[in-house]
């Protein structure tokens, strides 16, 4: 089936859909995005998405193209007309097409150029992986210095993927300074008895969206969480461990470096904090 995605106010047959050359997204990879997950046809954490949309364009002094309700407007009828159940719904805004290249950006009336497009995910929230967690490598964060803004540029968690493909395993947590910073694209976490601790928000991680809800759900479930810095030497002698992102939701994390983490099984606190996360925000899904 040929999907509809959604270019500049247009819904167009993917086959049709077209940007410039010149677009500054293409050229200096000038632009932000967000991917919002759908599951049962509803749209997880909505408001959370465009919050953090809103504060990237901030960040790079773009006009936000839409209110909130509009986002949501298109976001809805692009999940209609893809018939989308589970899946996501990927959107990028960039600073648009100036008709030539130039390192300065263009007059701040540019319009900007918005794309969406939904991916179908059948039963995304059943992954097998879930079961079985994932297997990390550690790998040193060459990434620039304000992973705050969600921007386009993402080269180096490619290359940070295939490194992990290569390796045999199924992604990468970065390191900086000694410090796991986050995952290729995810945000990470490990486990110490009742405590569940993650790096403290900062220029040097995206402020996920995912990991805002599960740690107000933890601190709900009477878990203890603490935001400070942690080594891979210190992630290997956790008890668990595990990553968040709008596609993955809460993901286990079962090896590191070729360390199988406590059993080498999925842990309890990271299946305990899946289950919540799916169950609270399938029920406030819009
Ligand atoms: N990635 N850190 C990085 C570097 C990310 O790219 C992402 C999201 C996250 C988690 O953020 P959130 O919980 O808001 O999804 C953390 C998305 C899913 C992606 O690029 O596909």
């Amino acid at each position: 089936m040929t999907r509809t995605v959604f270019v500049n106010g247009d819904y167009l047959p993917e086959t049709e859909a077209k940007v410039s050359v010149f677009d500054r997204g293409f050229l200096m990879a000038d632009g932000v995005y967000e991917v919002t997950s759908v599951l049962g046809g509803k749209l997880i954490d909505f408001a959370g998405h465009c919050r953090r949309l809103a504060r990237s364009l901030d960040a790079l002094e773009m006009t936000n193209p839409h209110s909130d309700d509009e986002w949501l407007a298109i976001h809805r009828e692009l999940v209609a007309r893809n018939g989308i159940v589970d899946g996501m719904v990927y959107l990028q805004v960039t600073r648009g097409n100036p008709g030539d290249r130039d390192f300065a950006y263009p007059a701040a009336d540019l319009p900007p150029t918005v794309v969406l497009f939904t991916q179908s995910k059948p039963g995304l929230a059943e992954s097998p992986a879930a079961k079985t967690g994932w297997k990390v490598i550690s790998i040193p964060d060459m990434r620039w210095g304000r992973r705050d803004i969600k921007t386009v540029q993402l080269l180096y968690p490619s290359m940070g993927k295939m490194m992990a493909k290569k390796a045999g395993v199924d992604d990468a947590w970065f390191v900086e300074d000694g410090f796991v910073t986050e995952g290729t694209s995810n945000n990470a976490y490990i486990v110490k008895g009742n405590k569940i601790i993650t790096r403290q928000l900062s220029h040097d991680i995206l402020h996920g969206i995912t990991r805002a809800a599960v740690l107000r759900f933890a601190r709900e479930a009477q878990f203890e969480v603490e935001e400070r810095n942690f080594s891979i030497a210190e992630a290997q002698d956790a008890d668990e461990a595990f990553i968040t992102s709008a596609s993955a939701f809460v993901m286990p994390v079962v090896q590191i470096d070729g360390k199988d983490l406590g059993s080498g099984k999925p842990g309890p606190v990271a299946a305990r904090m899946r289950e919540i996360y799916l169950e609270e925000m399938r029920k406030a899904a819009v």
